[in-house]
């Protein structure tokens, strides 16, 4: 589709341009891209380091006529449409609940969903991703963590097409989460790919720490877990870090 797109060969952050140009009225599906990011954020407050040349920084404006409480979906349908996208060119791709995108176990994106609204309507939605592509090299506290679609295919990876495919995921899934009743497709299709499903991970809440089954996520995004006694839980990102155990 014809969309607005922000280009910035160096900008702070892309989820800052999106929610600014969002609180000045930009349309839905507005794309803000950089090469190079100087304040690029993580979750948790983390720094997303943004060197120039061989990674995508992007981020997509979105005006959900949804209930606030229903957001945590558009971090699960960006995780999917960058999953399916990026399926395109490793078919090996794993999602780990909420949204980062795991390849032989080390993580390849992240996700950063960031949401202007009141008690009982959205503004917007910032849902910005951070794609390792070219990189050969990680700074030394994610050297053991991090990869890159050119360390995985053994070949560079051009971004553009890259971009578009994620988009093109992105327009057809966001339709049927707005669209469609029956969520069961979509979540069937994001349970797939889950890195930790039908294996025990284990839950590190505020109040307790146990094992449990990941099973599969529900209609609302939540990651669904069967305890050891058969009861089955519901996590919500956030509150809990999950792990592989
Ligand atoms: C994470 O911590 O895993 C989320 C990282 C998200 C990084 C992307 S890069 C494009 C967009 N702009 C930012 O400042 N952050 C996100």
């Amino acid at each position: 589709a014809g969309r607005n797109i922000l280009y910035y060969e160096t900008t702070d952050s892309t989820n800052l341009r999106i929610r600014q140009a969002g609180d000045e009225g930009a349309p839905h599906g507005t794309l803000a891209v950089a090469d190079r990011q100087t304040a690029g954020r993580g979750r948790r407050g983390r720094t997303w380091e943004s060197p120039a040349g061989n990674s995508i920084y992007m981020s997509v404006l979105l005006r959900p006529d949804i209930a606030p409480n229903k957001a945590s979906m558009l971090t699960i349908v960006m995780a999917l449409s960058v999953a399916e996208g990026i399926g395109q060119w490793i078919p090996m791709i794993q999602i780990k609940w909420p949204n980062d995108i795991i390849v032989n176990g080390k993580k390849l994106v992240g996700i950063l969903t960031e949401m202007s609204a009141q008690v009982d309507y959205i503004n917007h939605v910032t849902v910005g991703v951070g794609i390792n592509v070219n990189m050969t090299e990680f700074p030394e506290e994610i050297a053991d963590t991090a990869t890159s679609l050119r360390l995985e295919c053994g070949h560079t990876v051009k971004r553009a097409p890259l971009i578009a495919a994620v988009m093109e995921r992105l327009e057809e899934n966001y339709e049927i989460f707005l669209k469609t009743e029956d969520l069961s497709g979509l979540m069937d299709r994001y349970s797939a790919l889950l890195v930790n499903r039908d294996r025990d991970v284990r839950i590190i809440g505020e109040k307790e720490t146990y094992q449990a089954r990941a099973v599969g996520i529900d209609h609302t995004g939540e990651l669904l877990v069967r305890r050891e006694d058969g009861s089955m839980e519901k996590i919500y990102a956030g509150e809990v870090s999950v792990r592989g155990v």
